[in-house]
């Protein structure tokens, strides 16, 4: 990690002040580094090619960072990572341009792992997640589907978790169903961390997550948390108020949904669908090679349902 650190921090050194001083503010403020881990703990337990799996990591952390730059700017968010975010200082533009040469720096590290299906991989990920933003953008507000909503996990989490884990194996002298197996983990443990992000929403603490929370459903944003309120208490009139629409005149009573699907067992209800992905995760890791990688990927998809932030 120390090393993708560095990688990810010397992308800015030979262009703009501004530019490198908005990297290493991005980069200073840490995050979980969660794909990134994914991808070196997969690449190790199964051989990867050092020098490739770091430039890999360093790449799929910048493609989330970008698209995080670009999302706290479409959110108006004004935290993250416990800090003001770019566009909480700088105009859309700059924080628009900075996000773009974020993903440019990203797609170029993609490209030195000199292997161009993971090139494909990558740029196929990206469209997902436009595409998925996009979708929320235009249709998904007060949309309360299932379908939709897994749709929507898969292609603003899953999706990368997936091509980290899955990339990691293109790059090791692995055969295809071995590649197919950790696709099939990233996939899990992606679509189980997003739940779990949809959770804290409701349950978490700004201090912890370090960035707002409760803010979905006072956007419209019907996640898996209110699927099941929804169908524990149809009759709930603020449950009424949501499905009506209302939820942007109807501020108080969204306010009081928050809450009580906060005490609810909703949470413990979505808390178990995230429990089945994990153990999809662990069964995918059944047949890989004994060690500590192996150890480590099992911990963390344990840790996805424990996590606090
Ligand atoms: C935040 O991802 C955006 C989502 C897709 C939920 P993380 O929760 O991994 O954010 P950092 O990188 O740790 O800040
Ligand atoms: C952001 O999605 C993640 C992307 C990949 C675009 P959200 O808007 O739902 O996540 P947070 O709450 O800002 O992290
Ligand atoms: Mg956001
Ligand atoms: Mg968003």
């Amino acid at each position: 990690m120390r090393q993708v650190e560095e990688l990810m921090r010397i992308q800015a050194d030979e262009h703009h002040p501004e530019l490198r001083a908005a990297l290493h503010q991005l980069l200073g403020a840490g995050g979980k580094r969660i794909r990134p881990t994914l991808g070196l703990l997969v690449g190790n337990m199964l051989g990867a090619d050092h020098g490739k799996l770091i430039t890999l990591a360093a790449a799929v952390e910048l493609l989330h960072t970008a698209t995080l730059v670009h999302d706290d700017l479409i959110d108006g968010a004004l935290l993250r990572r416990g800090n003001p975010t770019l566009n909480a200082r700088w105009t859309p533009a700059a924080t628009v341009l900075t996000g773009d040469y974020v993903f440019a720096r990203a797609a170029k590290l993609a490209a030195e792992t000199d292997c161009l299906p993971l090139m494909r991989l990558f740029a196929e990920t990206l469209a997902i997640i436009v595409n998925g933003e996009l979708t929320q953008l235009f249709t998904s507000r007060g949309v309360a589907s299932r379908e939709n909503y897994e749709q929507r996990i898969y292609a603003k989490t899953a999706s990368l978790f997936e091509m980290s884990s899955r990339a990691a194996a293109m790059i090791s002298p692995v055969n295809e169903d071995t590649v197919k197996g950790m696709q099939n983990y990233g996939y899990q443990v992606g679509m189980a961390f997003q739940i779990v992000d949809d959770i804290l929403d409701f349950t978490g603490e700004q201090s912890e997550v370090g960035k707002p929370v409760g803010s979905d459903l006072l956007q419209g944003l019907i996640t898996l948390p209110t699927l099941h309120y929804i169908q524990n208490h149809p009759s709930d009139p603020d449950v009424i108020h949501l499905m009506d629409g209302k939820f942007n005149v109807e501020r108080e009573s969204m306010l009081r949904l928050v809450q009580s699907i906060r005490t609810s067992d909703a949470i413990s209800q979505s808390l178990s669908e995230a429990g089945k992905y994990v153990d999809e995760a662990l069964g995918a890791l059944a047949d890989m090679p004994v060690g500590i990688e192996k150890q480590a990927l099992e911990d963390l998809a344990r840790y996805i349902v424990d996590r606090r932030l």
